[in-house]
């Protein structure tokens, strides 16, 4: 069976650590392209240098070259500037889908068939605007919002009780923005609903927490954002894809009505698969949580109107 290949655009800290997930579990051959030269070689190289010890056949290759990207299973665009101290993602707009509209058409012109996940922020914003200029249908694109916020609140659930991360499960839904809404009923411990184990005043700091820790990380390093947990959930989102998997994981994802949302990109629980966002499972939500998730629609609508995209 020939190797997947799946492409990484931008080799900052997010693209570079995307590299490693995704060599270091062995989910393809990785092309990890970026406009500085020698950045993404360097970087590849180093990468590789590492796999005897790691013990991975990935092979990694760092290019300049959109030509080196061609027939990609999977591309991963983490291109775009990252916040500074006291911004939001918002802030980011109009550099960040200047630079992604370049990168979606260099690399639909090479990988027609590609899945692409987006990273780069306003990301909700970000993954309407890759599927307006990639021309791709809407199941190919998906955008990296749930898999990381839900796993910062399952590391908060697990701290603050001192059990297992692998026993707590977290759902984020909405907007990978401020207005974030973490689900609070449905956070488990191994089944164990979290308001039977933690008091209600911790629960809220863990949602509050949770919605700004983007925030929290961009405060704390004061040159650039977080790059760990988001690798890794981009990642986790690619092997999902590569191996349909069809796991059950929130991403922002195209509805068509579902949550009454339409024609937009927004943050749901999605079956991953080989074929991409497969099926948007729709959830119960009291008053409150659906008056937060709409609010989150909201706010990322009128981003996209601010934009005119595609109008
Ligand atoms: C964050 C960036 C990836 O949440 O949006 O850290």
């Amino acid at each position: 069976m020939a190797r997947k290949k799946i492409t990484v655009v931008g080799a900052g800290h997010v693209g570079a650590h995307t590299a490693l997930w995704l060599a270091t579990k062995e989910l393809g051959d990785v092309v990890l392209l970026d406009i500085i030269e020698g950045v993404p070689q360097g970087k590849s190289l180093d990468l590789m240098e590492a796999a005897p010890i790691e013990k991975f056949d990935s092979y990694v290759r760092g290019t300049n070259d959109y030509a080196d990207t061609a027939n990609s299973d999977v591309v991963i665009i983490t291109a775009g500037i990252p916040r500074k101290p006291g911004m939001s993602r918002s802030d980011l707009i109009n550099t960040n889908v200047g630079i992604l509209k370049t990168v979606v058409e260099g690399i639909v012109k090479y990988s027609p068939n590609a899945y692409l996940l987006i990273v780069t922020n306003p990301l909700d914003v970000m993954v309407y605007a890759a599927w307006k200029y990639s021309g791709l249908p809407s199941h190919k694109i998906m955008g990296l919002s749930g898999a990381l916020d839900g796993s910062r609140m399952r590391s908060f659930i697990a701290m603050e009780l001192g059990v297992s991360m692998s026993d707590v499960h977290a759902m984020v839904i909405g907007g990978h923005a401020d207005e974030m809404v973490p689900l609070k009923r449905y956070a488990t411990v191994s089944g164990i609903p979290i308001s039977q184990l933690i008091p209600d005043d911790r629960i809220n700091s863990i949602m509050e927490r949770t919605k700004k820790a983007g925030g929290e990380i961009v405060a704390l390093l004061k040159t650039g954002s977080a790059y760990c947990a988001p690798s890794a959930a981009v990642a986790e989102m690619a092997e999902a894809i590569l191996k349909d998997k069809k796991r059950v994981m929130p991403c922002a994802a195209f509805c068509s009505g579902q949550y009454g949302v339409k024609d937009m990109f927004i943050g749901v629980p999605v079956v991953v698969g080989a074929n991409g966002a497969e099926k948007i499972l729709e959830i119960e939500l009291d008053n409150d949580e659906r008056a937060a998730f709409n609010n989150s629609v909201n706010a990322v609508k009128s981003l996209i109107d601010e934009l005119k995209i595609g109008q």
